[in-house]
């Protein structure tokens, strides 16, 4: 699958098939993590796998219940490490969750070659979800995301035209 079909395919998909993924096809997903760009190449991030049901069940609860998310065998956090990313880039803004969701939306992309379904939460209570999975204080949750094989088919959402979004020379 070249990168635009798998562009294209990607839906979020909030209802999952209970089948494990086989060890190699999340390897592949999570090597394409791995080689994610980031700012400096400091690779400010930890990515968490959940797969304990009953943990699951608490972080979906955590992402203001949304319940689908239990129903995937894997549940990925996505983390940052303002301490150990770049602290002004562009002279204004910690780089860390651009760095951080560069290697998500790698992931995402990945699970999309491989089959599988993904879907960014980025509505969640972050204190709970860091309590949950012992993630330290100065670390920060990003967004989280189901993995697992679709048990739907959504339709392409709508996206504004290029002539809206794009321009040339000028804003
Ligand atoms: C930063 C971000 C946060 C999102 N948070 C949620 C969420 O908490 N729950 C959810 O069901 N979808 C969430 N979404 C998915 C969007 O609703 C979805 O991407 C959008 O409606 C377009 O649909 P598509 O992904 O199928 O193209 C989020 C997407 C992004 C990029």
């Amino acid at each position: 699958m070249d990168v635009l079909e798998a562009v294209r395919a990607r839906r979020s998909v909030r209802k999952y098939k209970p089948t494990p993924i086989p060890d190699d096809v999340l390897a592949r997903v999570l090597e394409a993590v791995r080689l994610a760009p980031s700012a400096k190449n400091l690779q400010p991030w930890r990515f968490i796998l959940i797969q304990d049901a009953a943990l699951k069940a608490g972080i979906a609860a955590a992402c203001v219940n949304q319940t689908f998310m239990a129903g995937a065998p894997v549940i990925v956090a996505a983390c940052g490490l303002p301490e150990k990313s770049y602290a002004r880039m562009g002279r204004y803004m910690n780089s860390w969750p651009v760095d951080v969701t560069i290697a998500f939306e790698h992931l995402v992309l990945q699970a999309q070659a491989e089959g599988l379904g993904t879907c960014w939460i980025g509505a969640f209570y972050e204190e709970e979800v860091k309590a949950l999975l012992g993630v330290p204080a100065e670390a920060r949750v990003l967004g989280l995301t189901p993995l697992g094989y679709p048990d739907e088919s959504p339709a392409a959402r709508p996206r504004k035209p290029l002539a809206e979004i794009v321009s040339r020379e000028k804003f």
